[in-house]
């Protein structure tokens, strides 16, 4: 993995830029829409909602660009090279403008917010721009642009989460979705620029989160991943103080709705995404390891393993709090995986500084991490309070140093794993072979099968006899029945 890559999150790089295409079922109105998705898992969520709405009001969607009427593109603002790419996009899309003078193009999610109207005035690049919390004006926003002007809309909501929106599913496998739970930031790490994008956070209503996965588990899906910025901090009726809101509506916190959409099926996997350390609680890690379709798998970014730093980059822990929540992990839920973020180069960050993260690598052992070099984003406390004063250079060799010591921990984890067996959820056929199977188990590590007699959905348990340092390969021992 290297920082080229802009994957965020769970998303692999074969999902950047992935387009959908879907099925219309309101009366058409003749016009067909292509839409592109970067960035996090969030980002691709969203764009569900997005061809909900515009879906509901007639329009049909393209996996042709050039066939389209209207070209929607979600962007994502989390590091300089996330926008070089999409501008590239836009600036191929202002030529074909040139060649299909009806044609619209809007960009929509966080380069939206972050830049407002200067995609649209200064650099004439686009038609329309939607900040995330403006989709469900995109029908109006299209429409004054069809009558000759620009159109856009950034305000951020306080209580926007699309709750009532049914997403359509843009993943084809039909075996996983995400269901997003919360949707902005209150952290304001120093670094990162969500908080300004993605404006304040505000939890989703449980009724709807349980009602949504229940329809997925319905239409054959098997697995959802609850997101949010900072899952921990879901609450339902409650104050961040944890006063309650409404004495007649019961209060949720993030263990009690991971409990409830567990009782949905046993044979409903629930992954979560992401943990922040300072706010995991005992209570979480209970209720994982209370429910076995609970995955056994944390994502908990350190982004830096000095206290120094930590505290530059306003992350609200210490090393030592990170490593004691880690122990908390393997004390309440022995077989769990654990990966993490990672950030190089942070303002003024010493070699000595950079030297504990690497300590710290060695001493908790990540299953997977994401690695990135510091990109200052504009706006943020970092960019006012810091300089970005680590050389380039340097940030790039402190990554590949990251990146190598991850890659070898990775394959002694895995090495490990060879004879053991693992229940794995089929997603589908692998993409190198065709005589090949693949899927994930409860730790979210690629497992690749030879074909059997069982189909996606199913789960299979398969014993490893192989692996790379991503990936366990293995032979199906037996095949799971439905439970009853
Ligand atoms: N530079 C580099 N990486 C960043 N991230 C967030 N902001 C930046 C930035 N400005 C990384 C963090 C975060 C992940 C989603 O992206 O590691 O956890
Ligand atoms: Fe950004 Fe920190 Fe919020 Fe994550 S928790 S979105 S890194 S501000």
């Amino acid at each position: 993995m290297n920082d080229n890559i802009d994957l965020h999150k769970q998303l692999d790089e074969s999902r950047q830029g992935e387009v959908i295409s879907l099925e219309q079922d309101s009366t058409p109105n003749g016009k067909k829409l292509f839409l592109e998705s970067y960035g996090c898992a969030m980002n691709f969520s969203d764009s569900e909602v997005v061809a909900s709405i515009l879906i509901g009001k007639g329009y049909s969607t393209t996996l042709d660009e050039h066939e389209a009427d209207i070209i929607l593109i979600n962007t994502c603002s989390i590091r300089e090279n996330a926008e070089t790419r999409v501008r590239k996009r836009l600036e191929n899309f202002k030529n074909r403008k040139k060649r299909q003078p009806g044609l619209i193009v809007g960009v929509l999610g966080c380069m939206a917010e972050r830049l407002k109207k200067t995609l649209l005035e200064e650099e004439k690049l686009v038609d329309i721009v939607a900040g995330p919390d403006s989709y469900r004006d995109l029908p109006n926003l299209i429409i004054e642009v069809e009558g000759g002007q620009k159109a856009v809309n950034v305000l951020l909501s306080r209580d926007e989460t699309y709750a009532d929106i049914s997403p359509v599913r843009l993943d084809k496998k039909g075996v996983t979705s995400f269901v997003s739970i919360t949707r902005g930031c209150d952290n304001m790490c120093s670094f990162c620029v969500v908080p300004f994008t993605r404006g304040r956070e505000r939890s989703r209503d449980p009724k709807t989160i349980y009602k949504e996965c229940e329809e997925l588990f319905n239409n054959g899906y098997r697995e959802v991943t609850l997101l949010g910025q900072n899952v921990d901090s879901y609450r339902w009726n409650m104050t961040s103080k944890g006063e309650v809101k409404d004495d007649s509506i019961p209060t949720t916190s993030f263990a009690q709705l991971m409990q409830m959409v567990a009782q949905i099926s046993p044979d409903l996997r629930i992954r979560f995404s992401t943990s922040h350390p300072k706010d995991m609680s005992d209570e979480v890690l209970e209720v994982i390891a209370a429910n076995n379709n609970i995955c056994n798998y944390i994502h908990l970014p350190i982004q830096s393993g000095n206290s120094e730093v930590l505290k530059r980059m306003n992350r609200g822990y210490t090393r030592e709090w990170y490593l004691e929540r880690i122990n908390k992990i393997r004390e309440i839920i022995p077989d769990c995986a654990i990966t993490t973020d990672i950030i190089t180069g942070f303002c003024d960050e010493t070699d000595e500084e950079h030297a504990d993260t690497i300590s710290i690598m060695k001493e908790v052992e990540w299953d997977f991490a994401f690695m990135y070099k510091y990109s200052e984003r504009p706006k943020t406390l970092a960019e006012r309070r810091y300089e970005d004063n680590v050389p380039e250079e340097v940030k790039g060799s402190r990554l590949t140093e990251v990146i190598n010591l991850q890659q070898a921990n990775a394959l002694v984890i895995n090495k490990k794993k060879i004879g053991k067996t693992y229940k794995v959820l089929v997603e589908g056929t692998s993409k190198r072979s065709d005589d090949f199977m693949d899927g994930r188990n409860d730790h979210n590590t690629k497992v690749v099968f030879p074909k059997g007699d069982f189909g996606k959905c199913d789960y299979v348990m398969v014993k490893i006899n192989d692996c790379t340092t991503a990936t366990l390969k293995g032979e199906v021992v037996e095949i799971c029945k439905p439970s009853k």
